[in-house]
């Protein structure tokens, strides 16, 4: 089972569409229990077949394999203070961007960790944390009858779990994992959502990334 938190916003929700609509048994947790459930109920009756759950975001962590953290930056704290233990052991995909709005225009956060990412693996010691999916539109993985676009750099110190991510990511058709080293590094990824967002409003566009020159050279 993946597990959402804060699954019921648009970003949560898309990534868990995508994966329910790819065959894996997805969890949408709310801080209200009612509404996780009311969430998933919804994207079941849209695209039926699909295995979707809900509930409390404690209730996710205690069933998810795999755990998405799909807050706003300012909550994350308080989200995770609470559910160290229940993820000890587990791998945790941070997709959390640290951004500010202001007249329209989205700047990034100074984070004094580094990034949400490092903030996010502090807070759970026990547990294998990886930065992905920041630079993903949630309006494009909701429109689940297109293919994705893009590349999506994958970021951890734990190896492992990176490279489980990195499968991961793959499932989703027209998405290339990149291994964007270790969890350090995760603040470039976090920031350039804010290009991206300013792009985007110039454009009027959903845009994404995607490296060129990875090969070897
Ligand atoms: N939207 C995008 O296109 C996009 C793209 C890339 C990355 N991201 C990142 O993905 C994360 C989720 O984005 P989003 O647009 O889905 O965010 P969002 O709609 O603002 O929030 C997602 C969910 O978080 C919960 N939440 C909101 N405020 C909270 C608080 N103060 N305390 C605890 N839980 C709270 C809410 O769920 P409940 O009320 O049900 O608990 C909400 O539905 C963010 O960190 C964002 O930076 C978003």
């Amino acid at each position: 089972m993946l597990s959402f938190l804060g699954g019921t916003g648009p970003e949560g929700r898309g990534l868990a569409l995508r994966y329910a609509l790819a065959g894996r048994e997805v969890f949408i947790g709310s801080r209200d229990a009612g509404r996780g459930r009311d969430s998933a109920v919804e994207l079941g009756e849209k695209w039926p077949g699909i295995s979707v759950k809900g509930g409390g975001n404690g209730e996710g962590a205690r069933l998810g394999e795999m755990v998405f953290i799909c807050v706003p930056y300012e909550a994350q704290k308080a989200l995770l203070t609470g559910l160290a233990e229940s993820l000890a052991g587990k791998v945790v995909v941070n997709v959390v961007a640290p951004l500010t709005f202001a007249k329209g225009r989205a700047a990034a956060v100074t984070v004094p960790e580094g990034s949400a990412a490092e903030e996010s693996q502090l807070l759970l010691p026990k547990s294998e944390v990886v930065a992905a999916f920041q630079n993903l539109s949630a309006r494009k993985l909701l429109a689940a009858g297109r293919p994705m676009e893009g590349d999506v750099v994958v970021c951890s110190d734990h190896d492992g779990a990176k490279k489980k991510v990195m499968g991961l990511v793959e499932v989703i058709e027209g998405l290339r994992a990149v291994d964007g080293g270790p969890l350090a590094n995760a603040r470039y990824v976090e920031q350039l959502t804010a290009l991206l967002l300013n792009v985007n409003r110039i454009y009027k566009a959903q845009s994404s990334i995607k490296l060129v020159g990875l090969q070897d050279w």
